[in-house]
């Protein structure tokens, strides 16, 4: 089936899953695994579990606030605008503003070539009058479009998924999205804010274990792709808040001494050993607002729930 408005363009700028990357962060004295390898269709699977356990309020407090305020926010976006989403997946989110903030053209981004086709296909079936211009992409790399569409470009990154970066890569992917929606674009972001070290606990610690499934994980990621063989039941889940540095850290400790064998290296752990997963930073209000304007976004305006756990800016 053809769709008269739905286009389909891939860049490769990917940087190649390498084993030799892997290795690197397991020998060095922090041992890391790089949290993209959490998303294989398990992983991915998983993650959406997570959004729906009553401890993980982010995604519920974020459509919440989308809902409660969408009025405001394409007041302050304007309809006809060229809406540009960093790592759409699903393309769930976006449901939420399109009707009301009806753009001129819609410009899913993601890395995963098989789920950007299926779903901007069953939105272009959705939405017939949605122009869409699917990119298959490393988003967090600069890149220019493949088209042209003189329309204001808005940026649109949803979920808090900017906290996965540090705040330095956060700072620098701000920056590469103002110099691609110019001069009188802006950006609608959602992060998560500082709070209560409990509640974060929690909502990182679900009583299902679901996130406990999901650090995990990432080892049978690992196993499949490059032939090792960690034991999933030799390692537990940690995730705590570090009020340092802002951020919830993931972790999986090594409950016995142990050698894990990957594509014909061995790595040690010794019992207790961490392996960092994954951090997800937190800001204040103040501190997402003053990144932006070091990224060159001059003006913020910024809605959020009656908790204020989650902020919904949008830059401009
Ligand atoms: C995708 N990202 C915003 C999630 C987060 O909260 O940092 C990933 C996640 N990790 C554990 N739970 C959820």
């Amino acid at each position: 089936m053809s769709y008269k408005s739905l286009h389909f363009y891939e860049i490769e700028n990917a940087i190649e899953d390498s084993l030799e990357e892997v290795l690197r962060g397991l020998i060095g004295k922090q041992k890391m695994i790089p949290p993209k390898y959490f998303y294989d269709e398990v992983g991915s699977n998983l993650f959406v579990g997570i959004t729906e356990q009553p401890e993980y309020y982010l995604t519920r407090t974020e459509v919440d606030i989308f809902r409660c305020y969408l009025l405001e926010i394409v007041e302050e976006i304007g309809t006809n605008c060229l809406l540009i989403e960093y790592g759409s997946g699903n393309s769930e989110k976006i449901r939420v503003l399109l009707e009301s903030l009806r753009p001129c053209a819609y410009v899913p981004l993601d890395i995963s070539k098989q789920y950007l086709a299926t779903a901007a296909r069953s939105l272009a079936k959705e939405y017939p009058w949605l122009q869409i211009h699917a990119i298959c992409l490393d988003f967090t790399d600069e890149f220019e479009l493949p088209f042209s569409l003189n329309a204001k470009r808005v940026g649109f990154f949803p979920g808090s998924s900017i906290g996965n970066f540090s705040r330095l890569e956060a700072a620098n992917f701000l920056g590469r999205v103002r110099r691609l929606v110019g001069e009188d674009g802006g950006m609608l972001i959602g992060v998560d804010l500082k709070k209560d070290p409990i509640i974060l606990r929690q909502a990182y610690n679900d009583a299902k274990g679901i996130t406990r499934a999901f650090n995990l994980n990432v080892l049978n990621h690992i196993n499949k792709k490059f032939r090792a063989d960690f034991d999933i039941n030799k390692f537990e889940h940690l995730a705590e808040y570090q009020r340092e540095n802002g951020c919830v850290a993931m972790y999986l400790s090594s409950i016995e001494n142990q050698k894990v064998n990957m594509g014909g290296s061995e790595i040690s752990l010794a019992c207790g050993e961490q392996i960092h997963t994954e951090n997800s930073h937190k800001y204040s209000v103040d501190e997402f607002a003053s990144m932006a304007r070091e990224s060159g976004f001059s003006n913020q305006k910024v809605w959020t729930d009656s908790n204020t756990w989650f902020g919904i800016f949008y830059l401009s």
